[in-house]
């Protein structure tokens, strides 16, 4: 079995203005990911830019940019066993008309830039994602019973 190890993870403005944050958050616990960070905020266009910096220069960076600070979104960081590869198989395709049925962006996403969640694609990204938005001292420990 895969490490215990963190991801962060996303819900888009898409999400949110849907009204489903409860069902991706079910779809966290319930896939054994433990919510050990988690904060709302409106991000300002340079955050966005920051946090996507990876992806400058692509066609869509800009379009992502204007969407991902048109309207709040949450980050939690989430934790667990192969936490990186449980959320993106949670998650689902990037474009949700390619997701499989029953993952959160078949089911909540709209297209590929409203595709209501982000997840970190491997553990590099994951520090940084993580460390983007999240002091050592908001990152939460306790146990399930
Ligand atoms: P995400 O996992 O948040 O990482 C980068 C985002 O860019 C991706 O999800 C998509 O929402 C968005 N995006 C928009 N257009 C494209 C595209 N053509 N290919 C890949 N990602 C895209």
């Amino acid at each position: 079995m895969a490490a215990a190890e963190r991801t962060l993870a996303m819900i888009k403005p898409d999400g949110i203005e849907k009204g489903v944050i409860g069902d991706i958050i079910k779809r966290i616990e319930d896939a054994s990911l433990k919510i050990v960070g988690i904060k709302m905020h409106h991000l300002k266009k340079s955050q966005v830019e920051g946090f996507y910096a990876v992806h400058k220069g692509k066609p869509f960076f800009n379009a992502l940019c204007a969407f991902m600070s048109s309207g709040p979104s949450i980050a939690m960081v989430l934790e667990g066993d192969g936490a990186i590869a449980n959320w993106r198989e949670v998650m689902g395709a990037t474009d949700p008309d390619k997701a499989a049925p029953g993952t959160v962006r078949s089911d909540f996403g709209t297209n590929v830039e409203r595709n209501a969640v982000h997840g970190s694609d491997s553990p590099e990204t994951a520090k940084f994602e993580l460390s983007y938005f999240f002091d050592d001292n908001e990152i939460v420990t306790y146990e399930w019973v």
